[in-house]
């Protein structure tokens, strides 16, 4: 008999967690005025809203924790974080922040001014509501193959140099002054970026003068795809591969809560000492000293070592193998979902599984809410709520894909937590000729309105 795939550790703490009633859970996601944000996490049976700062620390990272040093400045826990920055990225310089978005806004404070224009692949929320913040604009130029679910294609996370080229045609090319390319693609279903893109994007931008920057929440799920999927890169190691995609890039900024595996974090890094001074000025202003930014000394330390076990084969294969099971459930029943199984997350296709429900009635939303009724597990919609409103005309933006998200945290769940999602989703897809309303706003915030909205059902 073959010996089985098994996770490359094994458990020493839990968290306990508790079933409910569906009567109970009708009543919840009513108060929580149909907003998976507002649920409290005990209401909540799996929770696979984010795979972000929701994932198990190693034994090691704990161990760092009681080592941070905690000194204003100079801290040797900086240090440690700045070698693992440059052993296993390679830039020279980076500031702490204390999560991604506060490295988008440090950063974007120094680079992004109003009229300008921002191309990428599928901008993340909050990276495009710090564009469109600064008055500027977030073009998506990532390759059509993205928006067909049923597509078996291994890298829809890539960036389509035409689009790409057309921006730089129509546009005021002063107006443009990097590119940003975030690796795996969430928005677009947790989709890698092949080496080889990168690479071109990475000409394409020196050709222009224009700058790459890499968001980097997941980049070494990236650099795991690459291994499996691109050829030439079987025998790297994945930071052989991290490497060599970083070496195409000017900059980064990283959410590390996603593939360094901890609780809260960030830091933006680069190789020019001129974008880092002027970086500095609005680290210190809205993080921190540069030396720890939005970071304690202990967090440091557990960033440092989850870099290099985030970074190890083992770590990865593990991670995306139980991502694959939960998605392969899915597609031997039939269950519509984006194809290939992405890194850190399952994107139901929910305008094919809710055929029943328009577009203004947000299909995603409505499907997040029926699976959270069916058995409490929390998915997070990515469609037309989380697209927002058009700065300008203030419309509905009604993007290609309704998605629901199932994001799994790293090293929490089991697979038989895996085995009552696909259950639960299996049920809703059996019954989905009954579902024959959606839901409508009833209060919205501005800007990135998915976190606060308030729906009720029609
Ligand atoms: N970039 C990408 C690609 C992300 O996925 C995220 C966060 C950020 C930037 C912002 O980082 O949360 O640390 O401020 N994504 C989370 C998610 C929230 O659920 O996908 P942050």
């Amino acid at each position: 008999m073959e010996i089985p795939f098994a996770e490359s550790y094994r458990i020493k703490m839990v968290t306990p967690i508790r079933r409910s009633t569906k009567e109970e859970r009708l009543q919840w996601i009513k108060e929580a005025k149909y907003n998976l944000f507002n649920l409290k996490s005990e209401q909540v049976f799996i929770d696979l809203l984010t795979d972000s700062g929701t994932g198990a620390m190693s034994e090691q990272q704990w161990s760092e924790m009681m080592l941070g040093d905690e000194s204003y400045a100079g801290a040797s826990s900086y240090y440690k974080l700045k070698h693992a920055i440059k052993d296993i990225l390679g830039f020279e310089h980076f500031l702490p922040t204390h999560q991604g978005r506060a490295a988008e806004n440090v950063l974007f404070s120094v680079l992004v001014k109003e009229g300008d224009i921002v191309p990428g692949n599928s901008h993340f929320d909050t990276t495009k509501g710090h564009i469109e913040f600064r008055k500027a604009k977030a073009i998506d130029c990532t390759i059509d193959e993205a928006f067909d679910t049923e597509l078996e294609y291994p890298f829809k996370g890539n960036i389509d140099i035409n689009k790409l080229s057309q921006v730089f045609e129509q546009n005021d090319k002063t107006k443009i002054k990097f590119i940003i390319l975030t690796i795996t693609n969430n928005t677009s279903g947790g989709q890698p970026v092949s080496m080889q893109n990168i690479k071109e994007v990475s000409e394409f931008a020196k050709a222009k003068g224009v700058s790459l920057i890499v968001d980097s929440a997941r980049f070494a799920e990236n650099a795991y795809f690459i291994k499996m999927r691109e050829k030439g890169y079987e025998n790297k190691t994945i930071k052989e591969i991290v490497a060599e995609m970083y070496s195409y890039a000017d900059a980064m900024t990283m959410s590390s809560k996603k593939d360094a595996i901890v609780n809260m974090g960030g830091f933006i890094a680069m190789r020019s000492k001129k974008l880092f001074d002027q970086a500095a000025v609005f680290n210190i202003m809205f993080e921190g000293y540069l030396t720890y930014g939005g970071m304690s000394g202990r967090d440091m330390n557990a960033l440092a070592q989850g870099l290099d076990e985030g970074t190890e084969f083992e770590t990865l294969e593990t991670r995306i193998k139980q991502v694959e099971y939960l998605g392969n459930k899915l597609i031997e029943y039939g269950i519509p979902v984006q194809h290939p199984i992405g890194g850190h997350a399952v994107f139901i296709d929910a305008k094919k599984l809710l055929p029943n429900i328009p577009k203004e009635e947000f299909p995603a939303q409505t499907l997040a809410i029926e699976l959270y009724i069916e058995a409490g597990i929390r998915g997070v919609e990515i469609g037309a709520i989380l697209a927002d409103r058009d700065p300008e005309t203030r419309k509905n933006r009604y993007p290609e894909l309704e998605l629901v998200r199932l994001a799994i945290p790293r090293r929490t769940y089991t697979n038989n937590h895996m085995d009552v999602v696909a259950a639960a989703i299996i049920n809703v897809f059996d019954r989905k000729n009954e579902i024959k309303n959606g839901v409508s706003i009833i209060n919205e915030a501005p800007i990135m309105r998915h976190f606060t909205v308030e729906l009720e059902r029609i």
